[in-house]
């Protein structure tokens, strides 16, 4: 946001835009919560969106679109094949990304897919600074094995260090040595690294790393779906950045890349996705898969009024003012919780506010999900929805054993230009309410466990009668209030 100071010496947040369009909220009593929350089967991804006051689960694909977003809506060109809306599409991330060739697709994870069927083979193996749920299960499923590379302070969920994203660049000489480049169809750089709550990697960082990558031979590939969070923090902390544009930073990243691929419902503001690709090899081992997987090479199961909102969503990335609105939300809210003793991930990063549920719920054991715990009690105290990203959301082991995660993180995302801040206030009171309260917090476990991607569909229960001792307490401290 822009640089503007207050006369009381407040320290707040200052929204560049305002808002011309709403949607009314609904908050249900703390018993009715207590009951959405057992039959959506302690799953927050289960829950309507009716019954939720602040919907804190994704910043995908529900960030809040700009009227001139809207308007590039309206002037889509509608055609199967050859449509303009493609055209002016291809032509902005050919001018943002720099790279020749551009494929469509109709989300992130369906980049991935392309991206695991042309490459990934049985054996491969494929490094990243920190593996994220989609990427991986794509990978796995061919046969691929993940490396997860990053540096060692990126696991402390506590520290100063500005780049916890960084791939830990001796390590991954070692690893490329140990495997051998030919078993690495590709290295693949992760901005705004989402599972370890949301942290940058550094442009120095990146260029180390592709460095070592060109040295060997190995392909390059960013996920750029968290890119504008890892755009504001290059800008902000990265001293040898500070005088670039956010434009210039964009370039300078992406042309020591091969490939690029995105989510547009994160960067972009709309919903969709695509893959840069420099050479015409590249583009070729892909490009049959489009047709096969996601519709014609001109919308890739995109609808053309979302690919007129994110030729104008890449534009607005690059502007400072629009992509600060998350990340200094993310640090007010986070600073909140920190004052009240909340235990949270430092330093902020991007996505949303991440809460350590590993020290806030410390008495439930990492087998009965302590962050999906947490997440469960966190709507049943405000009508939160946030999500869990521990345990639960990892994948079992091939000897069916858990896989305990290295963070148990409860993430309350922040999807760009949607809450005011008196709404993130009223998420800070409920949390700090819960805080004082966890002992009250207690385990689940599952009822019903799909063998992939868990977490979106897996039911569970309470392994005691918790929840409803929560919502009394509630209701004992709050006689009158929803
Ligand atoms: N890469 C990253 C870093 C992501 O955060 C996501 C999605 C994807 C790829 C997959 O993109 O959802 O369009 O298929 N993250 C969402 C989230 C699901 O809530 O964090 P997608």
């Amino acid at each position: 946001m822009a640089n503007i100071e207050f006369f009381t010496g407040e320290n707040i947040p200052l929204e560049m835009h305002k808002v011309r369009i709403v949607q009314k909220l609904n908050l249900p009593a703390v018993e009715y919560r207590k009951e959405a929350m057992e039959k959506a089967g302690f799953n927050t991804f289960m829950l309507q969106n009716k019954d939720v006051f602040m919907d804190m689960l994704t910043d995908s694909g529900v960030n809040a679109m700009s009227d001139r977003q809207q308007a590039a809506m309206m002037v889509a060109d509608d055609s199967y094949a050859g449509s303009e809306t493609f055209t002016r599409l291809e032509n902005k991330v050919r001018e943002i990304f720099g790279m020749e060739y551009f494929l469509p697709a109709h989300q992130g994870r369906a980049c991935e897919n392309i991206l695991a069927e042309a490459f990934v083979k049985e054996g491969s193996v494929i490094p990243m600074n920190f593996h994220f749920t989609t990427p991986k299960a794509h990978i796995t499923r061919l046969g691929g094995r993940v490396e997860e590379l990053v540096i060692e302070e990126g696991l402390k969920i506590n520290s100063d260090y500005p780049f916890k994203g960084n791939f830990d660049t001796v390590r991954l000489r070692k690893l490329i040595e140990e495997v051998g480049a030919d078993n690495i169809p590709f290295i693949r750089l992760e901005a705004g690294t989402n599972l370890i709550g949301g942290q940058p990697f550094s442009l120095e960082n990146a260029r180390e790393v592709c460095g070592l990558a060109k040295e060997f031979g190995i392909m390059t590939v960013l996920d750029a779906s968290l890119l504008q969070d890892n755009l504001y923090f290059i800008k902000t902390r990265e001293e040898a950045c500070k005088d670039m544009t956010i434009k210039e930073i964009t370039r300078e990243l992406s042309d020591l890349m091969d490939i690029v691929y995105f989510s547009a419902r994160k960067l972009g503001f709309a919903r969709g996705g695509g893959i840069c690709i420099r050479s015409e090899e590249n583009l070729k081992e892909m490009r049959e898969l489009i047709p096969l997987f996601e519709g014609f090479l001109t919308y890739g199961g995109m609808s053309v009024r979302e690919m007129e909102a994110i030729v104008v969503g890449l534009d607005e990335t690059m502007d400072m003012d629009v992509i600060s609105q998350g990340p200094e939300f993310i640090k007010y809210m986070s600073d909140e919780l920190q004052k009240h003793g909340v235990p949270v991930v430092t330093p902020a990063g991007g996505l949303g506010c991440h809460i350590n549920a590993g020290e806030f719920v410390a008495h439930i054991p990492q087998e009965e999900y302590p962050a999906g715990a947490l997440a469960a009690a966190i709507y049943i105290a405000g009508g939160i929805r946030g999500m869990e990203r521990g345990t639960l959301s990892e994948q079992r082991n091939p000897d069916g054993s858990e896989q305990l995660s290295e963070m148990e993180l409860v993430r309350l995302a922040m999807p760009r230009r949607v809450f005011t801040l008196s709404q993130v206030k009223y998420a800070i009171d409920r949390i700090v309410w819960l805080y004082k309260n966890r002992d009250l917090i207690g385990g689940l476990r599952f009822v019903d466990e799909p063998k992939t991607l868990r977490f979106f569909i897996g039911k569970l229960e309470a392994t005691s009668d918790w929840p409803e001792k929560l919502a009394r307490k509630f209701r004992e401290d709050f006689p009158n209030s929803l």
